[in-house]
């Protein structure tokens, strides 16, 4: 497949540091060197269906295609206030799609999941034109009185629009089951029959372990893709990494020993925001005209699961 367009759409609102420190016990001088976060958009009145709505819209209006050229819709999302329809459904009725919707949950790295996806579709000769959205609203699963986790996250949508083609060079998923590194649980309706006891618990996250498991799980990743397709470090031209924590990215740009200039980084900005995170760093990076024809781009994302995947995308 090959990627003709791309979109994103973040709220309005910016919460700085500073602003955090009004109301909990943290500063810009313990966020910026531990994590690289100045600032993050946070969701006030909009709804996440209308930012992956329209992050949908720029990416069709770049691709050139209208709603009715594409053949397959799929969103990423962990958390919105729909339990059903689909958030993909959602988004699909505000564009005017009707093709296929389906959502995955992949968490952060569910954008590359859904490019697999994708391409799967490709392969099998079943698609023209795929639409991916990632439409995330992490700043909603969050204990706001929790320092460790309140101050990482961001919200947002990032859009991508695929043909056919031959650009998608290779992708790898990888999945390390354990649900005690990353979770979050909330209750269902209660019925008369339910006797097991269940609670609303926000975003429970053992950092450090997350951290080593994010470093370990993207360099080894990457190396065995860029080996399994032929290519080497040389031929890459950006390492388009999930925006977690810059120190993540630092480490993973250590050990790969690349250098910095192959890394766009916007977590600043935008903490971060999950599975939007690649989609949106993307967008921002092409609408800055950043990439030219032949360019090398390597993905590379980790997260809840605990997944992972990389993605090696030719421009
Ligand atoms: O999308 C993938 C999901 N998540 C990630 O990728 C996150 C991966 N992990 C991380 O990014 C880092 O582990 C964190 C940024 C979450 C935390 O950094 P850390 O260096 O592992 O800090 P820590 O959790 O060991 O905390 C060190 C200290 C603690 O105080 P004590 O116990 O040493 O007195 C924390 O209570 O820093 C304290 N602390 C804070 N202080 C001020 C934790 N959060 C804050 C805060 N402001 N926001």
């Amino acid at each position: 497949m090959r990627l003709i367009g791309t979109g994103s759409a973040i709220p309005e609102k910016v919460v700085t540091n500073a602003m955090l420190s009004e109301f909990l016990d943290t500063s810009d001088e313990w966020i910026v060197p531990r994590t690289g976060i100045r600032s993050r958009h946070v969701i006030t009145d909009e709804n996440v269906e209308d930012l992956g709505a329209r992050a949908c819209l720029n990416a069709l209006d770049m691709a050139g295609l209208k709603p009715e050229d594409i053949d397959y819709f799929i969103c990423s999302n962990v958390v919105n206030e729909y339990i059903t329809p689909s958030l993909s459904c959602v988004i699909a009725e505000k564009i005017g799609l009707t093709c296929p919707c389906i959502d995955i949950n992949c968490a952060c790295p569910g954008f590359l999941y859904a490019m697999d996806i994708a391409e799967t579709h490709f392969l099998a000769g079943k698609v023209k034109n795929v639409l991916i959205v990632s439409a995330e609203e992490p700043t909603r699963m969050t204990d706001w009185a929790d320092r460790s986790t309140c101050v990482l996250f961001g919200d947002g949508a990032g859009a991508a629009v695929f043909t056919e083609g031959d650009n998608l060079k290779g992708i790898r998923l990888h999945s390390q089951p354990d649900s005690s590194k990353i979770w979050q649980k909330r209750t269902l309706m209660p019925t008369p029959y339910i006797t097991k006891q269940e609670e609303d618990v926000p975003l429970q996250m053992r950092g450090k372990e997350v951290f080593k498991f994010a470093v370990g799980a993207s360099t080894t990743e990457v190396e065995a893709l860029l080996k399994e397709i032929g290519m080497s470090k040389s031929d890459v031209s950006y390492y388009m990494v999930h925006q977690a924590n810059l120190r993540i990215i630092d480490a993973i740009k250590k050990y790969l020993d690349e250098p910095d200039e192959k890394f766009p980084v916007n977590i600043q900005d935008h903490g971060n925001s999950s599975s939007a995170s690649c989609a949106i760093l993307l967008d921002e990076c092409n609408r800055k005209g950043m990439f030219k024809p032949g360019d090398i781009l390597v993905f590379s994302a980790f997260g809840a699961g605990l997944l992972s995947a990389a993605a090696v995308l030719e421009w």
